[in-house]
């Protein structure tokens, strides 16, 4: 029976476990997005993952909306990238990075007071800290053309190109959490008249394409994409999510990626969690419609991860605050000792605090 120790193969890498790093930002990235070296520390210590994929990184200037948030747009930050990359193969691990592109939720105090970008018109609900500010509110944003939207998946591609350049083992498209790739698949602000509205497949054409296109530049095997069927983060809805993720699924079955990677249930739910009693729970439908690898995500301990495996749910199970607080997640659960706490105040603050000076466990701990 395959436990979270097992070796598993996705793509085109062969993994030491099953003990994945959820994508995490941490906004240490001061220095105008570019990964420095307490970045590749931290991602160094943490390299007994199977597989770690990296916070969330911005595809171009206009998707940038996280104070100090890394991007991979320019030569100096796949720099940075390649010392990340570096950092973790020195120690055996494997890497992929986490593209990302905000939409509607980067800040005009980001962007010279210009609006930021969406498939609609349509503001989302929520905040966040800018350079001017905390709780600084979303906007409403200006839809995207259709020539625009061309644009914006050829940045993706160029970020993936340079992901492998920097020598990344590959990339996760970021379409989760209400950032622009899931403001396109969700009809409660996807309110296009064109291609890429209405319908469910007219609504997944833009993450598909995406798909499609990093696939042909860098490898099926290399890609992976995450989706969080569930969240409603910033008042992001769709009126059948069901419907919707079983579709982007079922279409994702022609590519052959490394892997899809869900993350649920939605923040809050974590009592009624990894069950069908919760009934916003797609995960075990989207199993039966995915015929690829499948990584599951959200309020896992080592284990209800156990489970999940036993009752093949999916091929591995991704880690997010464990792996803050527990560089050496994979080595704790194996010694089976108790895991230490985060400190959430340290989560996005810039320094080396609450980011590379956990320590390790020792013999006594
Ligand atoms: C500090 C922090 C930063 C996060 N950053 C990202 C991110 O960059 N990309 C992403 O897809 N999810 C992000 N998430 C969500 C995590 O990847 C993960 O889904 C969530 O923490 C639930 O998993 P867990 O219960 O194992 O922590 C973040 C979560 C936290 C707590």
């Amino acid at each position: 029976m395959n436990t979270i120790f097992t070796p598993v193969t996705l793509g085109d890498y062969h993994l030491k476990n099953r003990i994945l790093m959820a994508p995490l930002t941490r906004g240490r990235a001061v220095n105008d997005g570019i990964p420095n070296t307490i970045m590749a520390e931290y991602y160094r210590q943490r390299a007994s993952a199977g597989l770690i994929i990296t916070e969330a990184t911005a595809v171009a200037r206009e998707g940038l909306g996280w104070v100090n948030a890394p991007g991979l747009f320019n030569d100096a930050q796949q720099a940075g990238w390649k010392n990340v990359a570096d950092a973790v193969h020195q120690e055996n691990g494997h890497v992929f990075m986490q593209l990302w592109h905000m939409g509607s939720t980067v800040h005009p105090d980001f962007l010279n007071n210009e609006l930021p970008v969406s498939s609609s018109a349509v503001k989302q609900q929520g905040a966040l800290t800018t350079p001017k500010g905390r709780d600084r509110e979303f906007v409403t944003p200006r839809a995207l053309t259709t020539p625009q939207i061309a644009d914006v998946v050829q940045q993706f591609v160029s970020a993936a190109r340079r992901a492998i350049d920097a020598g990344m083992d590959g990339v996760e498209i970021h379409a989760a959490n209400g950032f622009l790739i899931d403001q396109f698949t969700r009809d409660g602000i996807n309110k296009r008249q064109d291609e890429y509205g209405g319908s469910i497949d007219n609504r997944l054409r833009f993450m598909l394409e995406i798909i499609e296109k990093v696939c042909n530049e860098i490898g099926a095997g290399k890609v992976g994409i995450r989706l969080s069927p569930s969240n409603d983060v910033w008042g992001i809805s769709d009126s059948d999510p069901k419907a919707t993720f079983c579709r982007a699924v079922t279409k994702l079955n022609a590519f052959n990626l490394a892997y899809v990677h869900i993350l649920e249930p939605k923040p809050g739910a974590e009592k009624a969690m990894h069950t069908m009693e919760n009934s916003d729970y797609l995960t075990p439908i989207l199993r039966e419609n995915y015929r690829g690898n499948l990584i599951v995500n959200g309020g896992y301990t080592q284990q209800s991860a156990n489970e999940a495996l036993a009752n093949n749910a999916a091929e591995a199970v991704a880690f997010g605050t464990p792996f803050i607080s527990n560089p050496d997640l994979a080595e704790r659960f194996y010694a089976d000792i108790a895991l230490a706490e985060p400190d959430s105040t340290t989560f996005y603050a810039p320094g080396s605090k609450g980011y590379t000076d956990y320590p390790r466990m020792t013999r006594s701990s």
